[in-house]
């Protein structure tokens, strides 16, 4: 493909089809994404790959965890603390979650783009049920075969952080690059229990969140288009 119609075309896919992706070509677009520019090099990161039977059970379990926490956060606040200090299913992120509203032009962006989506899927603002439902999908990587769950040594600090996401926009564009789709999904990063009993993560070695990887089916929500700000927004005003 031209680069700029992978550009262009790169969205987040949230509906895969049932077809897996061979072996060869995942470890190809890999490949392809350790191209990616890094801090001195430092290359900060390491990913679990999950596919197949492995990829299956470990969606079930953050599924499950998903909706075993969401239950506990919805109980009366007596309860839900009694709840709490004995749930196994209360989320373990190694990277403490962003608690209450953003600043508040981020905030809007993001009701924006969640509306949006909930819109293209005709669920509505007060459907909590719904709602939960669509949360849920992301913890089975929306149908997709493979998931991959991306760690960062935190020694390296911020670098680390902005390595890892050069390195996943490579990944997402060489995917696209071969018809793929992909949803970086920061959900990812909730539950760290689930991914370390599958896989030996190296000391030290922090979870930041996954990504879906699969092929797109023609579900209206990978229609999905949200606003990009303008021009003027991006840049800052010189003095
Ligand atoms: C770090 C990161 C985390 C994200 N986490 C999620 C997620 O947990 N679930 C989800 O559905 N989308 C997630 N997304 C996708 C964004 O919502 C999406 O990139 C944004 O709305 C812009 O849409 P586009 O990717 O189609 O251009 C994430 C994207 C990034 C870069």
């Amino acid at each position: 493909m031209e680069f700029l119609d992978v550009l262009n075309q790169r969205r987040s896919i949230r509906s895969f089809a049932d077809k897996e992706v061979p072996t060869e070509l995942l470890e190809t677009l890999l490949k392809e994404a350790l191209e990616s520019p890094s801090s001195s090099n430092t290359q900060p990161y390491k990913i679990a790959v999950a596919t197949g039977g492995s990829c299956k059970a470990l969606g079930q379990e953050l599924v499950s965890k998903y909706h075993s926490a969401n239950k506990i956060s919805k109980q009366p606040l007596p309860l839900k603390l009694i709840s709490a200090a004995t749930s196994k299913d209360l989320p373990d992120s190694d990277f403490k979650p962003i608690l209450g509203k953003y600043p508040p032009v981020f905030q809007e962006r993001r009701v924006a783009t969640g509306m949006g989506l909930y819109e293209v899927l005709g669920i509505e603002r007060n459907d909590r049920k719904s709602r939960d439902e669509q949360m849920a999908k992301n913890f089975e990587f929306f149908n997709a075969p493979v998931a991959m769950f991306f760690f960062i040594h935190p020694g390296m600090k911020h670098t680390a952080l902005v390595d890892l996401g050069i390195f996943m926009q490579s990944l997402m564009l060489a995917a696209t690059n071969k018809g793929l789709g992909t949803c970086a999904q920061g959900a990812l990063g909730m539950w760290r229990s689930p991914v370390e009993k599958r896989f030996e993560i190296p000391k030290g070695y922090k979870l930041v969140c996954g990504l879906a990887l699969g092929y797109p089916d023609d579900h209206q929500v990978n229609e999905y288009r949200p606003e990009k700000i303008s021009l003027d927004e991006l840049l800052i005003t010189e003095k």
